[in-house]
């Protein structure tokens, strides 16, 4: 199957994007885990996608960057949104109290540019967020697919980042690590596969890491 690039891959998901996923659902879990919390602060989503989670986030001023117009055209509630890329954000440096790129930075060839994008826009001391498609899924032969109208299944280009090279972008970039989670396949998630009548898959994919999680703090100035 071919990859489509993901400005393309994602006007062809918008329409179905916000269902949620086992990936989606461990994902959202993960970050919530973390301590880094957006009530009453400046919140950045970068790739924001249709803007699910930061219209939930109680941010102060939530603002939204992605690639998509196509994804932030499905967006609800007042939301300041461009259509912009994660490499290239225009946005001031140091502005935001919390940084999220949520699901991502795989899709970005280049981990070490998006990381210095990502603490650019971060203040001193702020919180950058970071999720991404599991390298062991990805190593265990699993893709980003979706299911386009037509119901045929939609490949969208995936670069590998391991955990190790992430945490070397981001120290490069002025941000430490404070904590680091994995979303593994398991009970939480047996009714995505139970619905889709995959159980088998479920099976087979018990304990697989699915989802990778990264928690940063911007270095004082
Ligand atoms: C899996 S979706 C995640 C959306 C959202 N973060 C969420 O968790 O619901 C990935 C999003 O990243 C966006 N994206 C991919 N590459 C991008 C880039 N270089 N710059 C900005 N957005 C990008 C896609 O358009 C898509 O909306």
């Amino acid at each position: 199957m071919n990859a489509l690039p993901a400005r393309e891959g994602y006007r062809l998901w918008a329409p179905r994007y916000n269902a949620e996923t086992a990936v989606s659902h461990l994902e959202e879990r993960l970050v919530a885990e973390f301590v880094a919390p957006t009530e009453d602060r400046a919140l950045l989503d970068v790739g924001c996608g249709t803007a699910r989670r930061l219209s939930q986030a109680n941010a102060s001023i939530a603002v939204g960057i992605d690639l998509a117009p196509e994804m932030l055209a499905r967006s609800q509630g007042k939301i300041t949104l461009a259509a912009a890329d994660a490499l290239a954000l225009p946005l001031r440096d140091g502005w935001f109290d919390v940084v999220w790129c949520r699901l991502v930075i795989g899709h970005v060839r280049d981990c070490t540019a998006a990381y210095a994008e990502l603490s650019r826009v971060c203040r001193s001391g702020g919180a950058v967020i970071v999720t991404d498609f599991h390298p062991d899924a990805f190593a265990a032969g699993h893709r980003r697919t979706f299911r386009d109208a037509s119901g045929t299944v939609v490949e969208v280009e995936h670069h590998v980042h391991l955990p190790g090279a992430q945490v070397a972008a981001a120290d490069q970039a002025g941000l430490t690590l404070l904590a680091q989670r994995e979303g593994a396949v398991g009970p939480e998630v047996r009714e995505f596969f139970a619905n889709a009548n995959r159980l088998d898959a479920y099976h087979s994919q018990l304990g697989l890491n699915v989802v990778l999680a990264l928690s940063f703090q911007k270095s004082a100035a």
